[in-house]
């Protein structure tokens, strides 16, 4: 876990400086298209994920940390219904994900999100306090328990690391985390730019 913080830092920054959801001035109108551009990577990229064998991964309850049905249920606040979620833009430009090393190595990132994603929380609560922007359920997520299920999921892939007591496995995770974060950020990038030129 030390060696996925340091070596994604630069990482995280560049992903980080993309999120406006701390914008003093954020409209419910941006915070309902940024919500939409994470489903457009939650879900095929959730789906990649479950499709990678981490159910065999001890102590990391996958089934309990995915998240696409918490964007859906924000959105559908905003009007959306199951035809209209069906029809917003997916990335097709996910990391390339080849074995559970990197799989873990991508949870890494959507787990740790979930960090910042209190500060954002705070924030939108307070910013939109009396004006109808839903009940914030994606970054909600896990309530009071952010720190005990970040602190399991570290535990895991210790273990995990551990376990196969390889250097290539510990590369191919932080490979697997660096990739995820660019891919995200490549995305929310190109939603931004596709938001102002269709503004
Ligand atoms: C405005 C946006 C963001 C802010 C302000 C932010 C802030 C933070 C903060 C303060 C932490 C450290 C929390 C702690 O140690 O208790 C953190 C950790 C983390 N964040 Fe973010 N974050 C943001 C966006 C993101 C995004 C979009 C991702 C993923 C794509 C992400 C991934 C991570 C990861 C993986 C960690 C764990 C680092 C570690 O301790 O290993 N963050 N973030």
């Amino acid at each position: 876990m030390l060696r996925l913080k340091s070596e994604t830092r630069p990482h995280h920054e560049r992903t980080e400086a993309l999120v406006r959801l701390l914008d003093a001035d954020l409209t419910p109108s941006a915070y309902g298209h940024h919500l939409e551009a994470l489903l457009g990577f939650y879900a095929p990229l959730e789906a990649k994920l479950a499709s990678l064998g981490l159910d065999s991964v001890a102590g990391l309850s996958i089934q309990t940390r995915w998240k696409a049905h918490l964007l859906e249920a924000d959105l559908r606040a905003f009007g959306h219904d199951a035809r209209s979620l069906a029809r917003l833009p997916r990335c097709e430009d996910l990391p390339a994900l080849p074995g559970v090393p990197e799989a873990l190595g991508c949870l890494y990132v959507l787990e740790g999100s979930t960090l910042g994603g209190q500060l954002i929380l705070r924030h939108l609560r307070r910013h939109f306090e009396g004006k109808p922007s839903g009940a914030f359920a994606f970054f909600t997520a896990y309530g009071d328990e952010v720190g005990p299920r970040w602190r399991a999921f570290g535990e895991a892939i210790n273990q995990a690391s551990e376990l196969a007591a390889d250097e290539a496995f510990d590369a191919r995770v932080v490979s697997g985390a660096q990739e995820t974060f660019d891919a995200y950020a490549a995305w929310l990038r190109q939603e931004q730019a596709h938001a102002v030129l269709s503004a």
